[in-house]
């Protein structure tokens, strides 16, 4: 261990990202993940899509050999994920609801006995969560949901647990950290889902609040977000900081300029979550720039490469790394108990 993995370790939390197969064969940027990381996420060959592009025949060679590499180097896997409405295999969307039923129980059962034993954790459901689509429970309107009714969480969950005792179960989600009436709403609404499948007995273990922040909009302190995670902590839950990266779509296009407001980001969304509530990981959404999901999804206006992460696509340590690594270090309250600033 040394870099973030240290810093982090000194209050009791891992440090990670997610990576790709293709990750482990780069020199530079491997050496940056084992000198800095203590867990990592599958970005994306863990997925049922992943897994099972022709139902019928898995192939899990890709997830097996980051799980390899992890082990291998003492590093921890969180695993992600397994059910998720944008990662079912194409031909399943289609399929009546009894066959979309079985495929999907079999994907889970299979999945997670196959690492049974040897992941720190799992995003056992991902995203469930969309307000907009208009039910009371703002379950968002997936295949799963279809198929399987609203008790498929706790359907997952149980499942999970039964398979894999070991593993810590999260429920993972987007859009919980923002400042907007949308964000306080889901926020709301994911305590008012968390409390109900609390009541029914549903083993999670643990929230997963993704982070996929935008400079220049994520406030700097943030009194709902400070609430949401005390009544989190409140019901005896941990939380997991699953996909942190700071989009600079907003900001100026001069790097150092750009670079110290990502820092700042980082810094002060990190110092938030830390002072509020039982972290167990704190996991960027890749490392370095250079293979962001970002520049598909929040182009720059000026077309210039984002720059979100903590190394830049040199694999050289950005201002924003030594942010993370002063907040990941600094030594820490536990959340006192009066109201929120
Ligand atoms: O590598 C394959 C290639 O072999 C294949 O020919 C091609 C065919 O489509 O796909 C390639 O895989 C792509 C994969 O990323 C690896 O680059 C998939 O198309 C593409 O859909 C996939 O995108 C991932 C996306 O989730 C969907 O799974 C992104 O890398 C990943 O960053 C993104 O991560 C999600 C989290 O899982 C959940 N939270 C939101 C986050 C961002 O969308």
């Amino acid at each position: 261990m040394g870099g973030l993995s240290s810093a982090a370790a000194q209050n009791g939390l891992l440090f990670g990202t997610a990576v790709c197969t293709s990750d482990v064969l780069a020199q530079p940027l491997t050496r940056a993940i084992l000198r800095d990381c203590s867990i990592v996420t599958p970005e994306y060959e863990m997925k049922w899509d992943a897994v099972c592009p022709n139902p019928g025949f898995p192939d899990y060679s890709a997830a097996d050999e980051l799980v390899s590499f992890a082990l291998a180097n003492a590093l921890a896997v969180h695993g992600h994920t397994l059910w998720w409405h944008e990662s079912v295999p194409p031909a399943l969307r289609t399929e009546p609801e009894k066959r979309f039923r079985e495929a999907a129980m079999d994907h889970l059962q299979a999945t997670v006995t196959r690492y049974a034993g040897r992941l720190h954790s799992w995003d056992v459901v991902n995203e469930p969560l969309e307000p907009a689509d208009g039910r009371a429970d703002s379950l968002r309107e997936t295949p799963f949901l279809s198929a399987f009714g609203p008790g498929y969480i706790e359907t997952a969950f149980h499942q999970a647990s039964l398979l894999d005792p070991a593993a810590i179960l999260v429920l993972n989600e987007m859009g919980l950290e923002y400042a907007s009436p949308a964000a306080e709403d889901k926020r709301r609404q994911m305590l008012a889902l968390l409390e109900r499948e609390k009541s029914r007995g549903t083993p999670i273990a643990c929230l997963g609040i993704q982070s996929h922040l935008t400079a220049l909009e994520q406030p700097r302190n943030h009194p709902e977000l400070r609430t949401f995670l005390r009544e989190v902590r409140a019901m005896g839950l941990t939380v997991m900081i699953t996909e942190l990266d700071v989009s600079d779509h907003l900001c100026p296009r001069d790097r150092r300029r750009r670079d110290a407001i990502v820092a700042d980001t980082y810094r002060a969304y990190l110092d938030l979550v830390l002072e509020e509530t039982e972290v167990l990981a704190v996991s960027t959404w890749r490392l370095s720039d250079d293979r962001t999901w970002l520049n598909g999804f929040r182009p720059r206006p000026d077309g210039a490469p984002q720059r979100p992460l903590l190394y830049d696509r040199a694999i050289r340590r950005k201002p924003a790394w030594h942010e993370v690594e002063h907040a990941l270090s600094k030594e820490r309250q536990p959340g006192s108990d009066e109201a929120p600033p």
